[in-house]
């Protein structure tokens, strides 16, 4: 198991979690970040760094973040993605979407 993404980084794409992976697991899309969990070492360090909370063990995940087990896995290995490792300004609307609880279905994957 890994740690994941889920669905409060949607829109907002705050990338604070990427400056602290060890393993540089995370990959980008559009408007979502996903780990890799063939690279992740389970260190935890990214969790605290998100400002909405969107990381989890995958181990963890409640009934609403277990698709983004697979989810996360299918969007790393997806050679579109591309590795982020650097910070960078979050998505332009973060300050509306932040506080979006459904919005799973505007992920964007290319
Ligand atoms: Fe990277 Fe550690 Fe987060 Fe895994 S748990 S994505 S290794 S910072
Ligand atoms: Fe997303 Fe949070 Fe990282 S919003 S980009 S998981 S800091």
């Amino acid at each position: 198991m890994s740690f994941i993404v889920t669905e409060p980084c949607i829109q907002c794409k705050y990338t604070d979690c990427v400056e602290v992976c060890p393993m540089n697991c995370f990959v980008e899309g559009p408007n979502f970040l996903a780990i890799d969990p063939d690279g992740c070492i389970d260190c935890s360090m990214c969790v605290s760094e998100c400002p909405v909370n969107a990381i989890v063990n995958a181990a963890e995940a409640d009934a609403s973040q277990q698709p983004y087990i697979a989810l996360n896995a299918e969007l790393a290995r997806d050679l579109k993605w591309k590795p982020i490792t650097r910070r960078k300004s979050p998505l332009p609307e973060h300050e509306k979407w932040r506080g979006v609880k459904d919005k799973r279905e505007l992920l964007l994957e290319e």
